[in-house]
């Protein structure tokens, strides 16, 4: 949600903004801006549109400046415009900030900088803590460092912030406060890269910080980082050395991440997988995890919080969780969490999931938990993410990057780890017996083969897809742990290509949407389920008498729904309860299609943004 980029050193600092501004309009593509520092002269570009609307707009010469500042925003104060898009200047065109994140205080202070004769160009939060920086320069004659510190002890709420000064033009301030902000460190460490995440800079380093929140950072070209509290208190800062290669950043011979992303599922979910289960024999390993495992096998509750489709994940936990360690299991969406003062008792788990480990509410969730005396357990993607970091135990998914904003291999990822979790707890608590948690283990091993077999109805799938380009609303359902697929496959469609999808329990049907059925609604039914395989059928049945169009998901080699259905798509038959990783496959390649056929931009949908840092 926003994305910054700063660089200060020996290098052009144009290509490497416009480059790492690339990278993470994933987090934002409403406008983007850059502003340029050298001799006294700063400069600043913006544009309403994506990267390459702002680079069509900016003069075609050599910036020979090596210290600049760069922003993709998702709009939050004020609308998509030029004039709220970043870099912000202050009033007097001294200072330029970036920022990422909201100022929940940011009419009052703006109320008082208008009182002391600042005016306000944009609608935007921002320009006043650039303000609100300028002014505390000018009252106290402070260095720019010093004014930085004073304006953040004023702010409440979340920021990431890149801060540039004429007057002080050898300097480059960030600072921190729940929105992520990585520092690499280049050549002998005295140039510096900065980004929300390590995506812009790992071409050119691999050694990073993370700030921690309430941190501020000097970065001056030829001098060490010197990482500092608000209040101007030394800290000590750790350099974390990133193993990402480029591969992973790039589309390769892909035309979108988002299919990229689906066709690494082999990998990533070995990658997952083995990285916690031995390839031989029959052992699950949680490093870290000992401390906490008799808490884990004597929890009464696990509470899970996630948002979107890391919650999806969460609900295919609780089966899992429920069924196989039989301890109870609620899900949360984390945005409703902490709103409505939920009880949470001293030992409880509270496990959170997601993606990129800085979802504001799921973190602000398992803050809320944590301050209530709860054992927090964080499934993240990213590595050092703030989740990851602020948990008391994290497992992380070895999915790799996720860059297209709709996630799909990152929930698989997700769903693995819930398994492994599942298995292990109902091990250790005896619910599960060990024949079947080897059988478990032995099923988990051919997933990703699996997955790559799923993989391969890609063609057949687009064909289907062709049929649904005119459609306006689509109905998703799903029995027991496939319930939380249908979701999930209504949820892709609709960010995607925009279509009208709602996701329904199978058996609710008949106590509501049953009614919209017709020629016009069509239905999606996830019917592999082995346990409850008669009753899908019957719902299938009750659509096609109402003459809906029925496309079904089913085991390879099923006769009764094949037969029923409209459009098929076969995917190989595992355990029901590892069966929503495969099913989720071809829900996601269909909304896919659909979408590209469609015209729409799948990578970035309008109105969204990865990594939702606001609340
Ligand atoms: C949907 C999607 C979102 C995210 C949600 C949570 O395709 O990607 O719904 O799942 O914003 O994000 P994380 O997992 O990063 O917390």
């Amino acid at each position: 949600m926003c994305g910054i980029v700063g660089y200060i050193g020996f290098r052009k600092a144009y290509p490497i903004l416009i480059e790492g501004l690339r990278r993470l309009e994933y987090r934002g593509y409403d406008s983007a801006g850059i502003a340029l520092l050298e001799n006294g002269k700063l400069d600043v570009y913006k544009q309403v549109g994506k990267v390459l609307d702002l680079e069509a707009s900016i003069p075609k010469k050599e910036f020979a400046q090596t210290l600049g500042i760069a922003h993709t925003r998702w709009a939050t104060h004020g609308a998509a415009t030029q004039d709220n898009a970043h870099p912000h200047y202050s009033y007097s065109k001294d200072i330029a900030v970036v920022h990422n994140g909201i100022i929940e205080n940011f009419m009052l202070l703006k109320r008082r900088l208008i009182a002391l004769g600042y005016e306000f160009r944009s609608d935007t939060d921002t320009e006043v803590i650039v303000n609100l920086i300028e002014s505390e320069r000018k009252a106290g004659k402070v260095s720019l460092e010093k004014a930085v510190n004073r304006a953040l002890q004023q702010l409440h709420g979340a920021y990431a912030l890149a801060v540039l000064s004429k007057t002080e033009p050898e300097k480059l301030i960030v600072a921190r406060k729940g929105s992520p902000l990585a520092i690499g460190l280049g050549k002998s460490y005295e140039e510096f890269f900065v980004a929300s995440d390590a995506i812009p800079i790992i071409e050119y380093t691999q050694d990073l910080i993370y700030l921690n929140d309430n941190e501020v950072a000097l970065l001056e070209k030829g001098k060490k980082v010197v990482v500092k509290d608000i209040f101007g208190k030394l800290k000590n800062y750790k350099i974390k050395h990133i193993d990402l290669d480029m591969n992973m950043v790039t589309k390769g011979a892909y035309e979108h991440f988002m299919l990229k992303e689906i066709f690494e599922q082999p990998e990533t979910l070995s990658n997952t997988i083995f990285s916690h289960l031995d390839e031989k024999k029959d052992k699950i390993y949680f490093e870290g995890l000992e401390s906490l495992k008799q808490q884990l096998i004597d929890a009464n509750r696990i509470v899970i919080v996630a948002c979107g489709t890391s919650w999806h994940s969460g609900l295919i936990g609780e089966y899992l969780i429920e069924e196989l360690a039989r301890v109870l299991v609620e899900v949360e969406y984390a945005s409703e969490f902490r709103y409505r003062k939920p009880i949470i008792h001293k030992g409880d788990i509270v496990l959170a999931i997601s993606q990129s480990g800085e979802t504001a509410d799921t973190l602000a969730a398992l803050r809320y938990s944590k301050e209530q005396g709860a054992i927090t357990f964080a499934i993240c993607n990213v590595y050092g993410s703030s989740m990851a970091r602020e948990a008391d135990f994290v497992a992380y998914t070895y999915a790799g990057v996720e860059i297209g904003v709709a996630s799909t291999k990152a929930f698989t990822a997700q769903v693995a780890v819930l398994s492994l979790l599942a298995i292990t707890m109902g091990l250790e608590n005896k619910q599960l017996d060990e024949k079947r948690g080897k059988e478990l283990m032995t099923s988990l091993r051919m997933l990703p083969e699996m997955v790559a077999k799923t993989l391969e109805q890609d063609a057949a799938i687009q064909q289907i897809a062709k049929n649904f380009l005119e459609i306006t609303s689509f109905l998703y359902l799903g029995r027991g742990i496939n319930f939380p697929i249908a979701l999930e496959g209504a949820l892709k469609l609709k960010e995607i290509s925009y279509i009208h999808a709602e996701g329904y329990p199978a058996a609710e049907m008949k106590h509501g949407p049953i009614a919209m059925i017709d020629e016009n609604l069509p239905t999606l039914i996830v019917g592999t389920n082995k346990e409850y395989y008669e009753k899908i059928v019957s719902n299938a049945q009750e659509v096609k008498a109402r003459k809906g169009t029925v496309v079904a998901v089913v085991s390879a080699g099923d006769r009764e729904l094949s037969d029923m259905a409209d459009y098929v798509f076969e995917v190989p038959e595992i355990a029901d309860c590892l069966q929503p990783i495969i099913t989720s496959i071809p829900l996601h390649l269909f909304s896919y299609h659909i979408a590209v056929m469609k015209g729409c931009n799948v990578d970035q949908p309008r109105n969204l943004a990865k990594s939702v840092t606001v609340e």
